[in-house]
């Protein structure tokens, strides 16, 4: 869902620099040959995480979350020299058009898709990767304190974690859906625990569905 007026949108896009050939290409490959193309990031959001990766200057980025690689290459764009994305996801008919895009890019070098489940790939990670930079969770909504438990300690100073679709459409002000659904009610448990988690700064942008942009200290 997008919280902003569809014009408004508009105008934002307008008025954004343009996506890569190649992510405009993912854009509509995506939404002709796979089932909820609503998944990827987009323009707007696509452009958004470039640019935060591209301030940050990361060497290691986690991408939980891959669908058909939009958020991976976006981020990919900030990775220094030496840098390197991994990305997880469970479907591998996902993956597979997403690493075709991975080596459209170029990028094939620096970026490493995973397939599996969440959690136990992020166990593997994080006892190979040093530290991490940037986290972007948007995978399973339901898991997101178990990745956020996973990442924080594995954080650089100064690192980021965002996490995508923390308002759930709207879902997470609505009493009804937060006494009886549990994809609600876990998110907004999540929101409330990097509320008042002393080793972060956060602020809950209202961007799409909800980007809660978590700064290490
Ligand atoms: C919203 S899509 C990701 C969109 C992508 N980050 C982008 O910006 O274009 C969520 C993806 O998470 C994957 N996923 C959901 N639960 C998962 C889990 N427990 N382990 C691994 N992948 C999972 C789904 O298969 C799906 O492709």
């Amino acid at each position: 869902m997008d919280f902003i007026d569809s014009n408004i949108v508009k105008y934002a896009e307008d008025h954004t620099s343009e996506e890569p050939s190649y992510l405009y290409q993912l854009n509509r490959y995506t939404h002709s040959n796979l089932l909820k193309p609503r998944m990827l990031s987009g323009h707007l959001q696509g452009r958004f995480l470039a640019l935060m990766g591209q301030l940050i200057k990361p060497d290691y980025i986690l991408d939980i979350g891959t669908y058909t690689g939009y958020s991976a290459l976006c981020l990919a764009e900030g990775l220094t020299a030496n840098g390197h994305l991994y990305t997880i996801d469970r479907n591998d008919e996902a993956i597979a058009v997403a690493q075709d895009f991975f080596a459209k890019a170029n990028l094939s070098n620096k970026i490493t898709a995973l397939h599996g489940n969440a959690i136990e790939l992020i166990e593997q990670l994080n006892t190979k990767v040093p530290y991490w930079n940037i986290v972007w969770m948007d995978a399973e909504k339901a898991d997101y304190i178990n990745y956020y438990n996973l990442c924080i300690d594995k954080m650089a100073s100064g690192g980021l974690i965002m996490a995508d679709n923390v308002l759930w459409s709207g879902k997470i002000i609505d009493q009804n859906e937060l006494d009886t659904d549990k994809d609600t009610i876990l998110l907004n448990e999540f929101n409330s625990m990097v509320q008042n988690d002393p080793r972060v700064e956060n602020i809950l942008l209202p961007i799409r569905d909800g980007i809660m942009m978590i700064r290490k200290l």
